[in-house]
This record gives C-alpha cells, sequence and structure tokens, in this order.
C-alpha cells in the first residue's frame, strides 16, 4: 500500500465517523513563541485540548507536517527521521478510551477499510501508574476486549507513556502499539524481552494514542482539565515502511525516490548512514524552506542550517560532487505533488538557497577545518566551540561530531552559555517543546497577541490595505511583527501607529470571537495569514462592539485579552528590514 492510499484510508476511516478534516497547519508556529516548529499534530490544536471550542466542531482528523531535530543524532538508523507526516484523530471532550482505542485497532487490522495488519504481531504499552495517576487498567481493558492477549500488554512509566509536548499545557497518559516487523515472526515476549526488542527496532511503534485529560504548568501535573479530550498520532513513514514489508524508513516509497538519486556506497554502515542522512536532511530542509524559512544563526533559521551543512559534510563523506543537495532537493516535490503541491510551487526558489548556503559553507569550511585541526590536540573548550561556529560557521553539532571522529570532548554548555552572551538563540534548544500554543502561556502573552491584531490592523489604516502580515511571534517580554512592505517606516508612521493602537487601547473595546463557514468569514473582510491554508470553518476574532462595527477581525484560534483596556501602551522599538520587501517590528506593552 503506498503512502497517498495510506492517508487517504485514514482520513476516510474517520471522516466516515463523523470527523471534521483539518489542513496541516504551516510548519512554522504562529503566536507560539516557544517552539520553532510543529512537533505534532495536537499543537495547533492546544486551545481546544483546554476547553476553546473548535470551528470544527468535537471530532477532528489530519495529516499534519512536522519537524523533530531532538532525535537527529538518530538519523541513519531504521525509524528515525527529522520530517514526517503524523496521521492524527481527536476527540475535544468527545469519545474517550474505549472508541479511540477501538478505532485505532480496526483500521490498523481490517482489511477492507483499513490497512489490513497482522493482529498477531501487534504488541501494546499502557502507562503503569504513578502519584499524578492510576495505572491505565481502563486501557488495557479495551485491548483485552479486542482480543489482544494479557502477555502483549506492557506497562510503561511515564518516561515512556505519559504525553506532554513540553512543561505547560494540555498532557495525559498514552497507550502505544508497536509491530513486529521480523520476517519469523517474534511471538510471546516477556516484559524485558519486549524491551528489548523495541531497542533493537525489530517491533516499530506505528501509533500511540494519547488521553489528554490533565494539565501541566511548569513541569508539574497541576490537575484535570476541563473535558477529557484524545490526541492520537501514527507516523505515515512507519506505517509505509511497515506496510510496504521493509525494514527501514528509506527503502518505503516516500524516501525511495530520493534513495535512487543518491551515490550506492560502498554498504558499510557508514555510508548507509551518510546517505540516509543526506536524505533526510535535505527533504526536511526543503520542507522547511518551502514554509518561507532561510538559513541564519538563529531560531528556525539556525535549524534549517545546521540541516543544510551537516548534509553537505555527509554528501562529501558519499563524494557527491558540490552542489549536488540543491539536485536532490529537486526530486522531494515529486512524491508529494497531491498533498503538498506548495514544493514544486517554490522549487526553484528552494534549490537557489541550497546553493546558496552550500557555496557560502564550502568558503568557511576549508579554513575551519585547518582551525579545527589546530584546536583538536585536546578537547575543545565551549569557547572554541563558539569561535568555530561565528567565524567559521561551524554549526555546534558539526564540531561536536568532528570531535567525536577525533576521540575528543566538547564543552556544550560553555558553548551554550557562549551562545547566549552573544545572540538570542536561547530558543534553539528549547525547540521541540512548546507551552500548548498560547493556552499555556501568561496573560502577558495574551496581551501581546491582542496587540498584534491592533498593530497589523493599524500598519493597514497608515501604510494602506497592501500591508500583509508575513509571520508573528510573541513572549512575555515582547511582540514580533513580520509584515510585506516596500520600504522602511519613517518616524511618523511609526508615530501615527502607536498613536491609533493606543487609542484603541484607551476605548477599551471588548475582544470577541465567533465561528463561521470560511467564505461568510471571507466575506467579512477578516484578515488572515496568507500562508496559512484554511478548514471549512474559522474561528474569527474581533476587536469591537460587534462584527459590523470591529476595529480588528481577524482569523485566529486564540486565545486574546478580554478586553484591549487591560493591554498597557504600545510602543514601537524597532522598525527593520528583514529581506527585500519584508519588514519586522518589535513592540513592547508597558
Ligand atoms: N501527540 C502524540 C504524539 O506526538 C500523539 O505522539
Amino acid at each position: 500500500m503506498d503512502s497517498k492510499e495510506i492517508r487517504r484510508r485514514f482520513l476516510a476511516f474517520f471522516e466516515k465517523r463523523g470527523h471534521t478534516m483539518l489542513p496541516s497547519a504551516p510548519l512554522v508556529p504562529e503566536n507560539d513563541p516557544s517552539a520553532l516548529f510543529i512537533t505534532a499534530g495536537m499543537q495547533p490544536l492546544a486551545p481546544f485540548l483546554m476547553g476553546n471550542p473548535h470551528p470544527g466542531g468535537r471530532r477532528l482528523a489530519n495529516v499534519q507536517k512536522c519537524v523533530r531535530t531532538q532525535d537527529i543524532e538518530s538519523v541513519g538508523d531504521a525509524t528515525h527521521d527529522t520530517f514526517f507526516e503524523m496521521l492524527g484523530n481527536w476527540s475535544l471532550g468527545d469519545y474517550f478510551k474505549e472508541e479511540a482505542i477501538r478505532w485505532s485497532y480496526e483500521l490498523l487490522t481490517s482489511t477492507d477499510e483499513g490497512f489490513g495488519l497482522d493482529s498477531r504481531r501487534l504488541y501494546i504499552t499502557c502507562f503503569a501508574g504513578d502519584e499524578n495517576a492510576p495505572r491505565d487498567e481502563e486501557s488495557a481493558c479495551v485491548w483485552r476486549s479486542l482480543g489482544i492477549p494479557e502477555n502483549r500488554i506492557y506497562y510503561l512509566p511515564v518516561e515512556n507513556n505519559w504525553w506532554s509536548p513540553g512543561e505547560n499545557g494540555p498532557c495525559g497518559p498514552d497507550t502505544e502499539m508497536f509491530y513486529d516487523i521480523t520476517p519469523a515472526g517474534l511471538g510471546e515476549l516477556t516484559h524485558e524481552q519486549f524491551l528489548w526488542a523495541d531497542d533493537s527496532q525489530q517491533t516499530v511503534e506505528i501509533w500511540n494514542d494519547v488521553f489528554i485529560e490533565y494539565e501541566k504548568r511548569a513541569g508539574k501535573v497541576v490537575g484535570k482539565l476541563a473535558q477529557k479530550n484524545v490526541d492520537t498520532g501514527a507516523g505515515l513513514e512507519r506505517l509505509a515502511m511497515v506496510l510496504q514489508k521493509k525494514d527501514n524508513i528509506f527503502d518505503a516509497d516516500l524516501f525511495a525516490p530520493i534513495m535512487a538519486e543518491l551515490p550506492a556506497g560502498d554498504g558499510r554502515n557508514a555510508s548507509v548512514r551518510a546517505r540516509r542522512i543526506v536524505a533526510d536532511h535535505v527533504r526536511t530542509s526543503v520542507f522547511i524552506a518551502t514554509d518561507g524559512v532561510s538559513p541564519s544563526n538563529t531560531s528556525q533559521g539556525y535549524v534549517l542550517r545546521r540541516l543544510l551543512r551537516r548534509a553537505v559534510r555527509f554528501a562529501d563523506l558519499l563524494g557527491m560532487p558540490p552542489l549536488s543537495l540543491a539536485r536532490i532537493a529537486g526530486c522531494v516535490p515529486h512524491a508529494y505533488a497531491d498533498i503538498y503541491p506548495e514544493l514544486e510551487t517554490s522549487q526553484g526558489a528552494v534549490q537557489e538557497l541550497f546553493e546558496k548556503e552550500e557555496t557560502l559553507f564550502r568558503k568557511t569550511l576549508h579554513r575551519g577545518m585547518r582551525e579545527f585541526k589546530k584546536l583538536s590536540h585536546a578537547n575543545i573548550s565551549g569557547h572554541d566551540a563558539f569561535l568555530l561556529f561565528s567565524s567559521y560557521g561551524f554549526p555546534f553539532e558539526l564540531t561536536a561530531e568532528l570531535a567525536r571522529e577525533h576521540e575528543i570532548a566538547v564543552d556544550e554548555a560553555g558553548f551554550r552559555e557562549e551562545l547566549a552572551k552573544h545572540q538570542e538563540l536561547s530558543r534553539a534548544s528549547t525547540e521541540g517543546k512548546f507551552k500548548g500554543g498560547l493556552a499555556g502561556g501568561s496573560e502577558k502573552e495574551l496581551k501581546y497577541h491582542t496587540a498584534t491584531h491592533l498593530l497589523h490592523q493599524a500598519l493597514a489604516d497608515v501604510l494602506g490595505e497592501s500591508v500583509r502580515q508575513m509571520g508573528s511571534n510573541i513572549n512575555a517580554e515582547r511582540l514580533r511583527f513580520d509584515f510585506a512592505h516596500e520600504s522602511k517606516l519613517t518616524d511618523e508612521e511609526k508615530q501615527k501607529v502607536e498613536e491609533i493602537v493606543n487609542e484603541k487601547i484607551r476605548e477599551n473595546l471588548p475582544v470577541q470571537s465567533v465561528i463561521l463557514l470560511r467564505e461568510e468569514a471571507e466575506k467579512t473582510g477578516a484578515r488572515h495569514f496568507f500562508k496559512e491554508k484554511y478548514g471549512d470553518t474559522v474561528t474569527l476574532y474581533y476587536i469591537g462592539p460587534d462584527l459590523a462595527h470591529a476595529y480588528s477581525k481577524e482569523f485566529c484560534g486564540g486565545p486574546h485579552a478580554s478586553r484591549t483596556g487591560e493591554l498597557g501602551t504600545l510602543r514601537i522599538v524597532k522598525e527593520e528590514a528583514v529581506s527585500a520587501g519584508l519588514r519586522r517590528i518589535k513592540a513592547v506593552l508597558e
């Protein structure tokens, strides 16, 4: 079964069971300062898991593009990649364990509408219980009722079977499904044997059903949510591998066309790993760049830079000629033409960006290697690792990898300290973690979110309707807003924008939301983020007494301050160019 059919069957199965299909959100989260990328399908849904009504109703499903780089060192084994598609279904205070588990089981095993997997090759894990929540007998009981024998259900602790996206936000125990991919079949496994089979990748985790009914704050479970939710995630690449009877994701259909473009290698571990790393990093970089990120030394741009530069190194190990990455990038869009047509549209620009970054890197690589050799007679200090980073463009991982090859150590903590001193990069280290949309965020962040809507409208008032939001980022200290505009703002323009926003704050307008059909919402003239694809119904936030007289109207998932009067006073602290035609404003509330 090819990946296209897997996606189709997944969505059709849940559509038939009353789920609204949602489009994939862009990889770079909107209005969420605590995450660089979307790492799970539930991430954009966090406010709704916390209780906000979702315009699509209580049953949702989608295929979500995700980037996770915290396991980058594992890329090269059978099942790890830095980009993947997550097939997910959600219940927002609707069905719970019984239906979620039954449907997962039916979809995995049914031959007509599902994937026809062999139930005798399934192993299940459930939460073992701790001071926050009991042992999950409820889930185990559902599994037993479906015919999974007791000795194939394993109870594991919080590190394995509790899912939370970060330090704050919705979370809960989960039950995970593993599939035996060995030719002969593993049969019965004791607890220890199961753990070993998983470690040695004889079984593959293919699906995770999370029962989100708890909330975390500052890393601690603080209590139950008002509603019980289901959040599931199945990795498309892993399902494809299992269904196509491959023993690794790179031989399955999504990676195969990319792998085919790489040199065959000598079949030894190092070259197998190098081929997989190049394929993985190129594919992830294509997706990230397509969603508007350019290589840089901060945030998302730094992740892209790291991936591309690491790919260059491994391409070199494979003996590929310079600038091969751009060529490899050219075979990614085709494999996704039916689902992400934007990859084809931006293919030329993305390839150009790959070439530029590779050229830039090669200019410094040579000098950097000389410097590294000088340093490598002893362990590398944080200061030297930072020097390699700042003067020679060596991402930390590159230094770490070279150090490993030379059997010396690098002071990572020291490097991070240097880095923190030099730039505002602390967010890169929190990558992969997030606060749960703004739901887990502070009051201050809600205020900045509302201030962002006012600023957006005020910019349109002063500069004209062509002002278009290109990005937004909020934390408790400031808002940052990127928009399309050709020229630098004059002092008068900046002052005018501030005055308008502050006048709207003084008017103490209510901030309200309505759920509308997308066409109706569009007719109101509400602003929306141009990169985002929206579902059939959308939430529209408006600032003013009613929709007809609102000062600002935007498609937005919230949450917001309840009245503008809470905001304080807005001051623009910086206005600068990000690139040609793209301006950035940083502003604070005082
Ligand atoms: N959010 C869950 C996960 O990422 C489904 O595994």
